[in-house]
């Protein structure tokens, strides 16, 4: 029996809905620690400042830290949600400045590989979020893994989080590589994070840029850069974001100029993106192909 038509039955017809949808921005970075969930938690804030609805999902299923950041207790988390126990409604938190946080939590959940059930439950219940929210923040895991590809491929833009260390610009590459290889992506916008100055931001975009245009054939959008700042650090042991409480610092000042443009960035021409592609694409695929299979899209090459 076909198990994913069965599925899209049961699930009625899509509600295509006219007008706005929200952009589904995934960041994720190669390497660890270089900064991707405070970069995803003060995007949140500053953009939530400037009027947008953001929902944030805690994709690290391992170690997923956005409520520490956020300095909030989920009763519930996704898993909840993929265990048919808990609604949507149910496992949103509350964040600062109205931003919803969707926490994975840090069970053994693989979200490439659920079933096809518990893929249906997410997708039907993101898919209603669809008229409440206008940007969907992801914030993914370190590494390569399934989960992170996957992520990174239903979003329509990939934040690449560099720092200025060597092993970041590797593992920044490698990450580009495998998605721009295995899943056809072709454009990634970078971000340089822990720069002592706009110098050393443009450094690392000019030294990625040049390889990985030359050796991958894709197309690097350099979005700025996030300078080292002890007001970031001091924020984070108080559980809150340095946009909140230090608007003034330069990281805040870099976050929320950074906000700004992303408002500006225009909306997918493409399907890809939004959260009913993402629920066709993951419907009509079977599981054991999600974060292997080439993307088979028409019109992307
Ligand atoms: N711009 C910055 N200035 C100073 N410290 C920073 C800055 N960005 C991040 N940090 C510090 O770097 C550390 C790692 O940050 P964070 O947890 O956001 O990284 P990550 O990429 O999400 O890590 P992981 O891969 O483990 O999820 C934190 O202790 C944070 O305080
Ligand atoms: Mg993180």
């Amino acid at each position: 029996m076909d198990q994913a038509k069965t599925l899209r039955d049961q699930a009625g017809p899509l509600s295509l809905a006219e007008g706005r949808r929200p952009k589904v921005i995934a960041v994720t970075s190669g390497k660890g620690g270089v900064g991707k969930t405070n970069v995803v938690v003060n995007l949140a804030v500053a953009l939530s400042n400037l009027g947008q609805r953001l929902l944030v999902l805690d994709a690290d299923i391992a170690l997923g830290n956005i409520d520490v950041l956020f300095g909030i207790v989920p009763k519930y988390t996704l898993e909840h949600l993929l265990l048919g126990q808990k609604s949507l409604q149910e496992v949103i938190s509350q964040g600062p400045c109205g931003v919803q946080i969707l926490p994975a939590g840090s069970g053994s959940a693989d979200l490439a590989h659920l079933t096809p059930e518990q893929k249906l439950i997410l997708l039907t219940e993101l898919d209603r979020l669809e008229q409440e929210i206008d940007i969907f923040l992801i914030d993914t895991a370190a590494g390569i893994s399934s989960n992170v590809l996957y992520f990174s491929t239903v979003a329509q833009e990939i934040i690449v989080v560099a720092s200025p260390e060597p092993t970041s610009l590797t593992d920044a590459y490698a990450v580009m590589k495998v998605l721009s290889k295995r899943h056809g992506e072709k454009r990634f916008k970078l971000l340089v994070n822990l720069a002592r100055d706009e110098n050393e931001g443009r450094e690392v975009y000019r030294k990625l840029s040049l390889a990985a245009e030359r050796f991958l054939d894709i197309a690097i959008d350099y979005i700025g850069f996030i300078p080292h700042d002890d007001y970031l650090r001091m924020a984070v042991s108080q559980q809150k974001s340095v946009v909140e409480i230090y608007p003034k610092a330069k990281s805040s000042v870099g976050f929320t100029g950074l906000a700004q443009k992303m408002i500006q960035w225009p909306a997918s021409s493409a399907p890809k993106g939004n959260v009913q592609f993402l629920w066709r694409k993951i419907l009509s695929q079977d599981s054991e192909m999600l974060g292997h299979a080439p993307l088979s899209e028409p019109g992307r090459a």
